[in-house]
């Protein structure tokens, strides 16, 4: 199925844009910002590394990147076409500190990236999966909290914005089981962040417009 997001153009990821068939071997070391970016621009003075779990059309990595050019960030998309399309933009935008990655997110923190190197998990309007069944499939889980822990710096963040309340409910449940993991914080907020914005994502624009309330936490990594 398409959703038709190029318009009829075709989407072109460029060098910007990484699949999981470019990860090194599954049972290979694991790997950093310096596979995606390079060992001279992960180790220079003042560099961060920052992931986005779920960057649907790239709007938060074309916002807030250009404000943080020593900061390396990674948008980590699972669904082919949205993270053609993100790719497209970044590479046209000529964002020389973003990559994107088509892959699950959570299977990529936990098998393929290694221990402390990353600054910041963003995860903004993560996908509800209302139906009990489906709550597995939620990215927020004990043992995804366990694996940011294991790959955040110390005193890295995981950031969180949803409108979704039942899911918001699940995420302070899943907060305080992990306490002894991370802090919780209110959110630090995002300075790309337009007037009155949380984060200013696509979807927290669209659901603004439908008036809806948003929730947001920091989770500070103890
Ligand atoms: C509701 S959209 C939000 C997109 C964007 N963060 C925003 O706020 O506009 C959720 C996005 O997360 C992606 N996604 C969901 N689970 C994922 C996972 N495990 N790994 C990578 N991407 C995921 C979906 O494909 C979708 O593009």
């Amino acid at each position: 199925m398409s959703f038709g997001l190029g318009r009829g153009r075709e989407l072109e990821p460029g060098e910007y844009g990484f699949t999981a068939a470019q990860l090194p071997p599954f049972d290979g070391p694991r790997i950093g910002p310096e596979f995606f970016f390079g060992a001279e621009r992960t180790n220079a003075p003042g560099a961060r590394f920052e992931i986005e779990i779920g960057s649907g059309k790239g709007t938060f990595l074309v916002q807030e990147a250009p404000k943080h050019p020593e900061t390396l960030f990674l948008g980590v998309e699972n669904a082919g076409e949205f993270f053609r399309y993100a790719a497209d933009r970044i590479r046209r935008h000529e964002l020389a500190n973003v990559r994107l990655l088509y892959a699950d997110a959570v299977e990529f923190i936990r098998h393929r990236l290694r221990d402390a190197c990353v600054d910041v998990v963003h995860l903004y309007f993560s996908d509800p999966w209302p139906k009990k069944r489906h709550h597995k499939r939620r990215v927020v889980q004990r043992e995804s909290l366990e694996q940011f822990h294991r790959v955040l710096r110390p005193r890295g963040e995981v950031r969180l914005v949803t409108d979704h309340d039942e899911l918001w409910r699940w995420c302070e449940q899943h907060a305080a089981d992990a306490a002894h993991l991370f802090d919780r914080e209110p959110f630090g907020g995002v300075s790309s962040a337009g007037e009155g914005e949380v984060v200013g994502s696509n979807f927290e624009r669209k659901y603004r417009r439908e008036a809806r309330p948003f929730h947001a936490m920091t989770l500070r990594r103890r």
